[in-house]
């Protein structure tokens, strides 16, 4: 069975008590059972990441495009974080290992919030973008990628 690699960044080991007007009461291991019993269902194993230090997102990158490239990676789910607004190492990273498909995702609607959070150096190179609907985005960016993986096989 293919894996999915869900990756979160910077302070969203935070969740459940960061600010929970923003992002909710859920808590990370929440988010990733979530995320697991939908990669499941779909007939996908699931394996998570966190870490608050960008080299450490890098590397998990470069290693799903090595385990794309053997077919036991199938894609990745990834909210960078605040590093979504500073980061041209993670877009050249995500770039770098094309066509692994990488879906971004932001729990908080960041277009409605400072200016600071509008622009993303991530979604130019992402495959599809999932913002603002609380936690459960990361289920439809599940169900994305899961479609999008079964849109590139069946175009071969
Ligand atoms: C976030 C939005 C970012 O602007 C912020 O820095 C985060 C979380 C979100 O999921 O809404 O850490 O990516």
């Amino acid at each position: 069975m293919a894996t999915l690699l869900l990756l979160n960044g910077p302070n969203l080991n935070l969740l459940g008590t960061r600010e929970p007007g923003v992002y909710g009461a859920t808590t990370l291991a929440d988010v990733e059972a979530q995320c697991r019993a939908t990669a499941q269902r779909l007939g996908y194993e699931l394996e998570a990441f966190q870490s608050n230090h960008e080299g450490a997102l890098i590397d998990k990158i470069h290693d799903a495009g090595k385990r794309f490239k053997t077919g036991e990676v199938a894609g990745v789910v990834f909210n960078p974080g605040a590093f979504t607004h500073t980061s041209v190492a993670i877009f050249d990273a995500i770039s770098g290992v094309k066509p692994l498909p990488v879906i971004e995702i932001h729990i908080s609607n960041v277009h409605a919030r400072e200016a600071f959070r509008h622009h993303s150096y991530v979604s130019p190179a992402a495959a599809g973008i999932v913002v603002g609907f609380g936690t459960d985005g990361y289920t439809l960016a599940i169900e994305g990628l899961v479609r999008k993986v079964a849109a590139a096989a069946a175009a071969g």
